[in-house]
């Protein structure tokens, strides 16, 4: 794995590898010893089109606790504008030793990877987020076990760039993935395509109807129904996706155990409850936190080759 722009970068027993070294280092850090300073001597630069709170925190605190420094950029730096993708990627493949980006257009990442000659990482697109899928599985994987074989989710909501990612590492760890979306915000075919030969095989099914979804299924996910860059879409959307908000009647079709994940910031109130986000079900915090060691873990894996 040279860059991680996809989950589809990393192969199954990467993806476990990663998610291992993940929970072995919250482990040390829980028992309160430090990790082993992997990246000591490297830098990671981190560029945001986009507003962040977990993912940058959990960037940030991933680089100091495996003994490297992190470089934080914002809209000054004109991506695309004042300079050139390539130019960028060129400039800063010089100085930093990883790359990581969060951008509008994919294509971008792709730029970055294809000229900045040092690993690049995804920390969300328009087209997917697969930092947060590690978080995800990571937290099933806390409450499941570290095989998720078997195991099903349900994403209700937008078949948007959480949902193609979290989708994509489920095919690959066997998991079930089901998306319940009202008509024209699902995983277009060609996404589903996509998905398919990614992670060939996989338990994949798309269909409306929400209840029909979450039937049985050991996990329960959503998302905001407008994501960043979507705000003109606001009302449509808000309109479009009534009936779709997870609450306790949706969840209580779940089966008994079933947990609920939100990749965050959540709208509480429109695609989730107080109660559900607040109830015995909600392992959303836990995901929250979960960013960190999966970052961490990919950091490892990736620039320290752990
Ligand atoms: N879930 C997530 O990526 O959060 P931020 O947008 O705050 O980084
Ligand atoms: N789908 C959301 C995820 C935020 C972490 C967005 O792109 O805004």
């Amino acid at each position: 794995m040279k860059h991680f722009l996809s989950i589809a970068n990393a192969t199954p027993d990467e993806l476990k590898h990663m998610l291992g070294v993940a929970r072995r280092l919250r482990d040390e850090r829980d028992a309160g010893k430090a990790n082993d300073p992997v990246l000591a001597g490297q830098t990671l630069a981190m560029l945001f089109e986009k507003p962040s709170l977990r993912t940058r925190v959990s960037f940030e605190q991933a680089m100091i606790e495996l003994g490297g420094h992190s470089i934080i950029m914002g809209q000054e730096v004109g991506l695309g504008k004042r300079e050139s993708v390539g130019d960028v990627a060129k400039v800063l493949g010089g100085m930093v030793h990883g790359i990581a980006a969060r951008v509008f257009e994919h294509q971008k990442l792709i730029d970055f990877a294809e000229f900045g000659g040092v690993p690049v990482i995804n920390m969300l697109s328009d087209e997917s987020h697969p930092c947060q899928a590690l978080a995800d599985l990571m937290t099933l994987q806390d409450e499941f076990g570290a095989d998720l074989t078997g195991r099903s989710v349900a994403f209700i909501g937008d078949g948007n760039n959480v949902a193609r990612s979290v989708a994509i590492l489920c095919g690959r760890l066997g998991v079930r993935f089901v998306l319940a979306s009202p008509e024209g915000y699902e995983f277009t075919p060609q996404v589903q395509k996509q998905l398919l030969a990614d992670a060939p095989g996989m338990d994949l099914e798309v269909i409306v109807d929400p209840i029909d979804a979450v039937k049985g299924v050991d996990a329960v996910f959503t998302d905001t129904f407008t994501s960043m860059g979507q705000e003109d879409e606001k009302q449509a959307r808000l309109e479009a996706f009534k009936g779709y908000q997870v609450n306790d009647g949706l969840v209580s079709h779940a089966a008994d155990h079933a947990v609920v994940l939100h990749c965050l910031p959540a709208y509480r109130g429109v695609e989730i409850t107080d109660e559900v986000m607040d109830g015995p079900r909600s392992r959303v915090f836990p995901e929250a936190h979960n960013r960190l060691h999966a970052q961490k873990g990919l950091l490892a894996v990736l620039m320290g080759g752990v």
